[in-house]
């Protein structure tokens, strides 16, 4: 049965946030399967930050070309195989691309991992929590190394990855607060997620806030956004405190992003970390056993915004910006 795939391909590279037309969506067959290779049926996209990064230029991965494929984390299940690695109804999570089906075979290019089917847990869990931004916080709070009693201030602190680093925060016994851009997103993570305070940035007076919640300095930052909030992050951290630089969302869609001053890093002996999760891919199984447990007995929630539909991705990168997420964003097909 010859099968049609939907794919949406790099056209031109955003300027600030996604365009109409910067990503174009075209129909192709898909090939006759060779020998080692498999094909699989993607469920869901995984709707990331980094993808605005991988349409500008080359960072940690080269930029994806024009008119390529865009790069996107995927959930995917086997629909057909030649392939000895993998059988039909095989579940796997990876790159599979902003596209339908994926072909996979025997490359690293898809960084694919097979993932079981686990009773009454939803699959969209290896996108999230027990996916790329559970595996982040984890690693991302390991090199935090927190202390029971200290104060840790997580910004964008209701999305996939904020929402699970301070979780882990309050599991070694942390005062938690976040940093967030709704009321309603500070009213879940302090009443569903147990964060210790929640500060609104858009409100006026967040800087106050920040102070108030935070009465003995902060120990830990484990930033996410970058410019305005981690500088006021910063002048309230205490002497040797640690930032944990996990992402700088504020300035991806712009062409100068606010930069940030330093001089409090020597003041305090500041000890400043960027990390990338590929780097730690040999312990993912490791990590994702422990979040498992972690959600199992009730100690990580998650949430997920779910928008349906291919044609949709655009608008749903767009949201990430906008602050339109609470948790995992993701893309059902
Ligand atoms: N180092 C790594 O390996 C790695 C891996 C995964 C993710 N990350 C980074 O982790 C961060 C979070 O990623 P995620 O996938 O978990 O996304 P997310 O937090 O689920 O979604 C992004 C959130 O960021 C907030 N935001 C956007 N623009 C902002 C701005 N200008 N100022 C303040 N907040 C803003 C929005 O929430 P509000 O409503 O609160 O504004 C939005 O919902 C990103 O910086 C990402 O690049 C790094």
């Amino acid at each position: 049965m010859s099968l049609t795939n939907r794919q949406l391909r790099l056209q031109s590279r955003p300027k600030g946030l996604l365009a109409p037309g910067d990503l174009e969506l075209v129909e192709s067959p898909v090939p006759e399967l060779k020998d080692g290779q498999a094909l699989a049926q993607v469920k869901y996209l995984s709707i990331d930050p980094t993808m605005r990064v991988w349409m500008a230029a080359d960072s940690y991965l080269p930029a994806v070309a024009i008119g390529e494929v865009m790069r996107a984390g995927g959930f995917a299940e086997v629909v057909e195989s030649h392939h000895p690695g993998y059988k039909k109804g095989d579940r796997v999570t990876g790159l599979t691309g902003l596209q339908e089906y994926v072909i996979i075979d025997s490359s690293a290019k898809h960084f694919l991992q097979k993932v079981p089917k686990i009773p009454f847990v939803s699959d969209t869990v290896f996108l999230g929590v027990l996916g790329m931004n559970g595996l982040t916080a984890f690693f991302g709070m390991e090199i935090a190394a927190p202390k029971k009693g200290e104060t840790l201030v997580v910004s964008a602190a209701a999305g996939a990855t904020g929402s699970i680093a301070g979780q882990i925060g309050k599991i070694h016994g942390c005062r938690v607060v976040g940093i967030a851009g709704t009321d309603e997103k500070c009213a879940w993570i302090t009443k569903d997620l147990g964060f210790d305070a929640a500060i609104n940035y858009k409100h006026p007076d967040w800087k106050e806030k920040l102070v108030a919640a935070a009465p003995n300095g902060v120990d830990i930052d484990f930033e996410n956004v970058g410019g305005e909030i981690m500088q006021e992050v910063l002048s309230r951290m205490n002497l040797h405190g640690r930032v944990v630089v996990c992402g700088f969302i504020s300035g991806y869609t712009k062409e100068a992003p606010n930069m940030v001053s330093l001089g409090t890093v020597i003041v305090k002996r500041l000890r400043i970390q960027g990390f990338l999760i590929l780097d730690y891919a040999a312990r993912f199984m490791e990590a994702a056993t422990q979040l498992g447990q972690w959600k199992m007995f009730g100690k990580l929630k998650d949430r997920e915004t779910i928008v349906e539909g291919l044609e949709k991705v655009p608008d749903a990168i767009n949201m990430l910006f906008t602050g339109g997420n609470t948790g995992k964003l993701i893309v059902k097909l």
